[in-house]
This record gives structure tokens, C-alpha cells and sequence, in this order.
């Protein structure tokens, strides 16, 4: 078997002439090399961290952080951070407690320290890096991907949080996996026969999708979609990712690789009925029960934030209703008067968190959403209820 070649400067790093953080860093990149049998390292373009709230860290993640830190770290490419627990800038209000505040301020101290841009979403390419087609990255959160692979077609594979720091102290990554064109081949079709509408439908057909593919890890042809927005390829990725474990898929006039391949022969057919039951399955409680609200998983773009001011202007919410957006898209929605329209109706933005990563387990009873991604989570980390909607459905219930 041939073995990991690093370049002169790659030996130089893992010797510690570029001091300990480097050092550490290449160190994980080297191990991760030689699990997955990368015969080199390559250039990353950009790197986006997760592993950045507090509720996921924890002190020893924070301990981490804090050494390498210390040990000089310093990033050599743009970096980027996911969610963090909590809106910085607002946290008080979105009922976060103070001594989880305190530490996770010193978390993105720590980040900042090593000069990563403590920008903190889950959407890295609505916030202006946007990738070229053929891009070496190294991304961490699940959504943005499966979103870079497919839609932007760039090539990235899901980092843990610690391989995307160390690739971008670096600027190298072991190349394994979705960097390497044998491995982005379809190898399962899907034939969608069922009109889609919205970002909910495209999340259910992104669990529908999932579900068939977590054991085989196919990657998915998909046929049968004539038409999808950014907004939803956004919930199609993130769906498709937490469901199907999936870093990739390819759709028939959509997304920009698949004019290289043939569909596979083996497919699998996907029916009205399919696409319903999957949406029904996310449903385990009635409207009724809601006393969250929550859209923006993955992070809202301005378009969505636009829709919800539209929906909402002149009337009031009756139940807790977050927004979650980068911070970035927060103030563009400040600067077109979305935000007053929005605020004046009683919703919170929650900016730089969302509804998954921010420490609120057991605080609510049964959240309504449009977002399949956040159904699992809600359920499996926070104990919530979940009713799945339409996302203007969502909005109109929280007036409700
Ligand atoms: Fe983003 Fe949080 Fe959903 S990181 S994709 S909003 S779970």
C-alpha cells in the first residue's frame, strides 16, 4: 500500500518548526490520512468549523481550544465557524443563562485568538463564500456539505470539528473521499414522481431520500425535479445529510455534475404517497401542543426572512417564535426594515445559533417547523414534540 507523502513544508509543520498548534495540527491531519489511506495532503480555499457551542464542547473542548490558542495557532486560509448557543449579541432575551454566556464567549475567544472570523452559521455560502465549482474545502456542518458538494459543486468532506481547525491552520487536507472524482459517482437513481412545493417538501423528500440510503450510502441520481430554489436545496441538503448521512447527491438539471454521468440502472421510485407519509412520520403531536416556533434550520436567507416579514406585518405572534439566521443576513434584514416589521409582531431573531445548538433541552413541549433537519434534532436532543409544516403554515400558527 503507498503511503501519506507530505511535501517539504507539510514535514516542516508536523517536525513543530511552525510551533505546537501547527504542530498538533498536523499531526490530526496525518492520522486521519492514514485511516482513510490519503497518499497527500492538497490546499483547502476555505474552512468552516463546527464544534462551536459551549452545550457541545464543553470544558474539555473549550480546554482544547484554549491550547491551541496558546500554542500559537493561526489560520492560513478564510475560516468560519457553525452556530454557536447562543445569539451574541442578544442572549439575554432568548433566556440563555449567564454562566453558559461566559463560557461561550470564551470559546469564540479562543477561535478568534487563531484569527478564524467568528461569523457563526451553518450557511457560510449565503454569507459571501460561495465556492467555485471544483474547490478544495474543508466544511464541518452536515448541511453546507452536502450543499457545497452538490449544488455549488466544490469538494469537501464532513470535517470533525478539530480536522477543520486543523486544515485551516494548515491550509492542507488529507485527500480522501469527496475529494477525489471516482468517489462523487451516482450509484443508486431515484425517480421523483410527486410535485414538490416549498422547503418542507423538499425536506421530506430529503428524508425519504436519507432513509433509503444510511446503511448503503449511495450516493443518489435524482430524476423527476424540474425546478429548485437555493432555499430549497438548502432543506433538501440538510435533510438529506442528517437522514441519509449523505455528503453528496446529484439532481437530473439542477445541481452542475450530472451532465458527467448516467443514471444509474438500479432506481428506486419515489410517489406522492412516499413523500407523504414521510412528511406525516415528522408529525408526533398536534398543533395545538406548539409552544415554539422556530424557522431558519438551515439558517434563514434575506428571501425567507422577507416572506415571514410579509406574512407577519401588522399582527402579533401568541407563542415564543425564534428565528435563526447568520449575523450577516440579520443586518441586511435590519438595513430593509424587515427586522422592526418582524420585532414589532413579537418574534425573536436568534443570530449566530439556532434552535439545535442553543441550551434550551426540556424548555419547550412541541415545536412547529418547516424544516425536517431540525424535527430529528428537536426530538432526539432537546425531548420535543415536533409538527411539521409548510413555511408559511408555520408562520401562520405562531399567530394563532
Ligand atoms: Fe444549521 Fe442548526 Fe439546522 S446548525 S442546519 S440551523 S441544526
Amino acid at each position: 500500500m503507498l503511503e501519506l507523502q507530505l511535501m517539504s513544508d507539510e514535514q516542516k509543520m508536523l517536525a513543530g518548526s511552525h510551533g505546537r498548534a501547527t504542530q498538533k495540527a498536523m499531526q490530526i491531519l496525518v492520522a486521519l490520512g492514514k485511516i482513510y489511506s490519503a497518499r497527500r495532503m492538497i490546499p483547502v480555499t476555505s474552512v468552516q468549523i463546527a464544534g462551536v457551542s459551549y452545550d457541545n464542547l464543553g470544558e474539555a473542548g473549550l480546554q482544547f481550544l484554549a491550547e491551541m490558542a496558546e500554542g500559537g495557532g493561526k489560520v492560513l486560509v478564510p475560516t468560519t465557524l457553525n452556530p454557536a448557543g447562543m445569539d451574541i449579541a442578544n442572549w439575554q432575551e432568548l433566556g440563555i443563562p449567564a454562566d453558559f454566556a461566559q463560557k461561550q464567549l470564551q470559546v469564540l475567544e479562543a477561535y478568534s485568538r487563531m484569527g478564524v472570523s467568528t461569523t457563526c452559521t451553518c450557511t457560510p455560502y449565503l454569507t459571501g463564500n460561495m465556492p467555485a465549482p471544483g474547490e478544495h474545502l474543508a466544511w464541518s456542518e452536515s448541511s453546507a456539505v452536502c450543499y457545497a458538494n452538490s449544488v455549488l459543486g466544490a469538494c469537501t468532506n464532513r470535517e470533525g470539528g478539530p480536522s477543520a481547525l486543523a486544515a485551516a491552520l494548515t491550509g492542507r487536507t488529507p485527500e480522501y473521499g469527496m475529494h477525489i472524482a471516482e468517489n462523487r459517482k451516482p450509484t443508486l437513481t431515484f425517480r421523483v414522481e410527486a410535485p414538490l412545493d416549498g422547503t418542507s417538501d423538499f425536506g421530506a423528500l430529503g428524508k425519504l431520500i436519507g432513509d433509503r440510503i444510511e446503511t448503503s450510502k449511495a450516493v443518489p441520481f435524482i430524476l423527476g425535479v424540474h425546478s429548485a430554489s437555493p432555499d430549497q436545496l438548502k432543506s433538501f441538503s440538510a435533510s438529506l445529510a442528517t437522514y441519509g448521512g449523505a455528503a453528496l447527491f446529484h439532481m437530473q438539471g439542477i445541481t452542475p455534475e450530472t451532465s458527467q454521468y448516467t443514471p444509474p440502472d438500479e432506481s428506486i421510485i419515489l410517489s406522492q404517497v412516499d413523500l407523504a407519509v414521510a412528511s406525516t412520520s415528522l408529525n408526533d403531536t398536534l398543533s395545538r401542543q406548539v409552544d415554539f416556533v422556530s424557522l431558519g434550520c438551515p439558517h434563514l436567507s434575506i428571501q425567507e426572512i422577507s416572506r415571514v416579514a410579509h406574512l407577519l406585518a401588522g399582527q402579533h405572534v401568541r407563542k415564543e417564535f425564534w428565528l435563526t439566521t447568520a449575523r450577516a443576513t440579520k443586518r441586511l434584514s435590519d438595513k430593509l426594515g424587515y427586522t422592526e416589521i418582524i420585532e414589532d409582531a413579537g418574534v425573536k431573531f436568534a443570530a449566530d445559533t439556532c434552535c439545535v445548538v442553543a441550551p434550551i433541552r426540556g424548555r419547550f413541549q412541541a415545536m412547529a417547523t418547516d424544516s425536517a433537519k431540525a424535527c430529528y434534532y428537536a426530538s432526539a436532543r432537546h425531548k420535543f414534540k415536533t409538527v411539521f409544516l409548510p413555511f408559511d403554515d408555520v408562520v401562520r400558527l405562531a399567530l394563532q
